[in-house]
């Protein structure tokens, strides 16, 4: 889980790479890199600690020259430390490598090196991949590349700099995003697209196994044989702006605020004209072919596994197809029942989540059908799957994840109508009032927004409690799982999430006057149950904060305070509801001075399992 970058051309390679790097620190940021060939050596310069450490020890000092690779490094194998940041180089510093992911057996090929004599500097995996190149190197860099990669066994997205070569890049990439970025008389690598956006839309996709050779005037792609692979370009339609702050504080209140456009962007051409069917051409299904699914599973983490609760509920109350949700680290070590007749849905805004990959993997080895849920076109899922339905988010650069969950909401409330549809389980004039009601999705959240400044005074009040509770019953129990998340990740107060039925059964014996209970209450048909529990709470003396639908008076009686969401559909309550969460998330994070963007521990895209 980290970000490489590499550049060639006749700019100043230092300048590209520092700048590519910074938008790939959401990758992992514990420790940074850069190697550039000067004319006469590799320079190599690395720093512990955020970027900006880097950025320093480069003040008045950067190296020059048009050919260079760059690493952000979240640590898997070894400490963050200088030593084990990342380029690393051979004992003879003509070579040098960055590398995203695991090699599996780095052990046996370091031992076989120790013997033969090299000297190994720090305790990473990613050591062995420049030594091997130095043992193997016989004058020619592809071949000697080409023979690291016959070598090695994991995943991996990894740069090659030779000082013997210093018109060469060469890249490869197994299970870890990579993209090329074609210039005019330069070219650039990195992990993903914001990386490069500012330079070029014209890009390659890398593919598992496919090694590219890049030089300043030509990219050439070959596959685990060794041929040339013709490469189709792919033109990236994001908005070079979309990948900034644009004014804002931090990403994670930019991508809140662009929620309306986001979930807009994802319905365009979505609804017929008359709200009467969902359209996905996408898919192109017929009722033949959703009858013949005897179960669905949906499979995904973290953020995204909490879209796909609020899915199940969609697609079983729309379609009345069963559904089964499963965290995707889990799902292949329980030996699901899947047939052809089965259809699992992976949801991964990155469309990089190795978890989320290896259970796509093992349901098309069972033979099930596959249809992923992403916001990264071209990404490794999508690549995967069978079909592919895309949310419209743009580039999701905080770590804590916001439009691309509401964007997910989206897909899956068309994807259960558009089921319902197909197989007739939806009185026609409901359906029509419900896809109405979704095409209203942005206004509401621009109105939802608008309690900023209020949820703002919440947060600061209760950012000192150590303990929060969500509660919430039916879809708002899903919506209380992704709040207490928001709330946990990036303000690091502990927060717990429970059906508001079941407090009773143990946790309410934790409810006290120092702990906030934040309670949804936006699901009609089970309003005055949930009231009873918010009366519960209340009774031990918790403070509570309610979340309700505007008008709801009883409510604003038994809650401290009440953030209310505009009126609608109990079904499409979730994603206006989630909305204050979010910022209740944010601006308690904002309040205890963390590090909004970049949480401790956490990375935006998880490859390692
Ligand atoms: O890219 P993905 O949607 O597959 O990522 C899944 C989770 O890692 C992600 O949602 C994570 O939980 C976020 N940090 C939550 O804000």
């Amino acid at each position: 889980m980290c970000g490489i970058i590499g550049y060639v051309g006749n700019g100043e390679a230092a300048e590209f790479l520092m700048q590519g790097l910074t938008c790939l620190e959401y990758r992992g940021y514990d420790s940074a890199g850069i190697a550039v060939f000067d004319g006469r050596d590799l320079r190599i310069e690395k720093a512990v600690g955020r970027l900006d450490c880097l950025k320093e020890k480069l003040q008045g000092n950067t190296p020059a020259g048009h050919i260079g690779i760059g690493h952000t490094r979240w640590a898997t194998h070894g400490a963050p430390s200088d030593l084990n940041a990342h380029p690393h180089a051979d004992c003879t510093n003509s070579f040098a490598v960055v590398h995203n992911g695991i090699i599996e057996n780095y052990l046996s090929i370091k031992e076989e090196l120790l013997a033969k004599g090299h000297h190994f500097k720090s305790e990473t995996d990613t050591e062995v991949l420049v030594h091997l190149l130095e043992d193997v190197y016989k004058g020619n860099f592809e071949v000697a590349v080409r023979e690291v990669l016959r070598r090695v066994e994991g995943s991996y997205a990894m740069v090659f700099i030779s000082k013997k070569d210093p018109d060469t890049l060469i890249c490869s990439k197994q299970d870890n995003p990579m993209v090329i970025g074609l210039g005019e008389g330069e070219n650039f690598i990195a992990s993903d697209i914001p990386a490069i956006i500012t330079k070029t839309r014209r890009t390659y996709i890398i593919n598992d196994g496919e090694m590219a050779v890049v030089k300043k005037d030509s990219v050439w792609v070959f596959n685990k044989s060794g041929e040339p692979v013709t490469k189709k370009v792919l033109e990236v339609n994001w908005d070079a702006e979309a990948a900034e702050k644009g004014g804002y504080e931090h990403f994670m209140l930019k991508e809140i605020h662009e929620q309306p456009k986001a979930v807009r962007d994802t319905l365009t051409g979505h609804i017929a004209s008359d709200n009467s069917s969902v359209i996905l051409n996408e898919l192109g299904w017929t009722a033949e072919y959703v009858n013949s699914f005897a179960k669905v599973y949906i499979v995904a983490c973290g953020t995204a596994y909490h879209a796909a609760l609020v899915g199940k509920y969609y697609i079983e109350r729309l379609a009345r197809i069963s559904v089964e949700v499963d965290i995707a680290s889990e799902f292949r070590y329980r030996q699901p029942i899947i047939n052809d007749n089965t259809l699992i849905i992976v949801v991964s805004q990155s469309g990089e989540t190795i978890d989320t990959m290896a259970a796509l993997k093992e349901a098309k080895r069972l033979g099930g059908k596959t249809l992923a849920v992403t916001n990264v076109v071209g990404s490794s899922i999508a690549r995967e799957a069978d079909q592919v339905i895309y949310t419209c988010a743009g580039p999701e650069i905080a770590v804590a994840s916001t439009k691309a969950y509401t964007t997910q909401l989206i897909v899956m409330a068309l994807l259960g109508a558009y089921m319902a549809g197909l197989r007739k389980t939806v009185a026609p004039e409901m359906m029509q009032s419900l896809l109405g009601n979704l095409k209203k999705i942005p206004e509401g959240i621009e109105t939802a927004l608008q309690q900023e400044k209020e949820i703002k005074e919440f947060a600061k009040k209760y950012s000192t409690k150590e303990d929060l509770f969500y509660i919430g019953r039916a879809l708002d129990y899903y919506v209380a799982l992704e709040g207490s998340l928001k709330l946990k990740e990036i303000s690091y107060i502990h927060a717990e999430a429970y059906a508001a039925g079941e407090l009773k059964h143990g946790t309410l014996a934790l409810i006290t006057n120092e702990v906030p209970v934040v309670a949804l209450a936006t699901q009609k048909s089970v309003y005055e149950k949930t009231l009873s529990n918010i009366k519960e709470v209340k009774a031990r003396e918790a403070v509570v904060i309610g979340i309700g639908l505007q008008g709801d008076k009883e409510l604003q009686h038994y809650a401290d305070h009440v953030i209310f969401i505009p009126e609608t559909e109990e079904l499409l309550a979730p994603l206006l509801a989630v909305v204050p969460l979010q910022l209740l998330a944010y601006y308690s994070a904002v309040a205890r001075n963390c590090d909004v963007d970049k949480p401790r521990n956490l990375a935006k895209s998880v490859t390692v399992e």
